[in-house]
């Protein structure tokens, strides 16, 4: 399998760590500018003298430059009936993109990829693209793009799972707990949350009633958020996502530089 990797900046670099961990027989041929020499001289990759020789070498191409460079990007390029393009760009429409021989298909990975841990949704379900996309993490096709915008606010709910992370170890250990420990603990913590709802088939209501004992600490903590604005803070933060992503035009003619990236 020949991979070429069309805009090779922070998530391109998370995929093709996950890429390299996962594949044997392939090849990955980068596109020039951004992190491409870094990586190449760290995986021994080739980076290719432009786009248009990426193309006419890659069976399937991950687009990976910002929303922006999305549709400029593919124009003028040698693209052939058979090839797949795997777009990865946040709130660009399969219909924004000029009309190619490739065949395309959107992605939203996490930066997980790099450890090959990233669910990840795509659309529309095309066998190679499933297979590609599978080396990132669970793969999981959506029915139509509707489904694939509101589906693309995980990715920053993603980053806002990191950052209640990240502040719960710093809270540790500001009480003097080890920031090590911390870490791990309650990484592993909403690892094991996350796990007991993906691997079970209870209702979610029933797992969380569960352990929440009336007049225990887990009530007590849901009561103390939701008199601070939980859920309805949350569900603000993902309405404000949904409403970027949709609002940008989904034509070519309209695409304006709102969606500045998932991350
Ligand atoms: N970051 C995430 O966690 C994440 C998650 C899900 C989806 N995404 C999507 O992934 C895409 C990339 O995001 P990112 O954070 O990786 O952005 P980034 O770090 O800015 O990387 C984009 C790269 O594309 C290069 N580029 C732009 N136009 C090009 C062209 N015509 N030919 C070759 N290279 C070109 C840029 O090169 P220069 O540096 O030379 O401009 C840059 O290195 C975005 O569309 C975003 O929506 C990101």
């Amino acid at each position: 399998m020949i991979i070429g990797v069309l805009g090779v900046g922070h998530l391109a670099a998370a995929m093709i760590a996950g890429l390299m961990k996962s594949g044997d027989r392939q090849t990955i041929l980068l596109s020039p500018r951004g992190k491409s020499k870094e990586l190449a001289a760290r995986y021994g990759l080739e980076i290719c003298v432009d786009n248009r020789e990426l193309v006419e070498r890659a069976e399937i191409v991950i687009l990976a430059v910002r929303p922006a460079d999305a549709t400029a990007a593919l124009e003028g390029l040698p693209w052939r009936a058979g090839q797949i393009v795997v777009s990865v760009c946040a709130g660009v429409a399969l219909s924004q993109f000029p009309a190619i021989a490739a065949r395309i298909v959107r992605a939203m990975p996490l930066t997980a990829a790099e450890i090959n841990a990233s669910p990840t949704v795509f659309y529309p379900e095309i066998a190679e693209a499933r297979q590609l996309i599978a080396r990132f993490g669970l793969a999981i096709a959506l029915r139509n793009e509707d489904e694939f915008e509101v589906a693309t606010v995980n990715a920053a709910i993603y980053g806002w799972a990191q950052d209640i992370v990240r502040q719960s170890v710093h809270w540790g250990h500001d009480h003097g707990a080890d920031q090590q420990t911390m870490r791990q603990l309650v990484a592993q913590t909403f690892v094991a949350a996350g796990r007991m709802i993906a691997e079970t088939a209870e209702p979610m209501e029933t797992i969380l009633k569960d352990l929440v004992t009336p007049g225990g600490i887990t009530e007590l903590g849901l009561e103390v958020l939701e008199e601070r604005g939980q859920p309805a803070a949350w569900q603000a933060a993902c309405d404000a996502v949904f409403a970027r992503l949709t609002s940008v035009p989904k034509d070519r003619s309209g695409y304006v530089d709102e969606v500045e990236g998932a991350g």
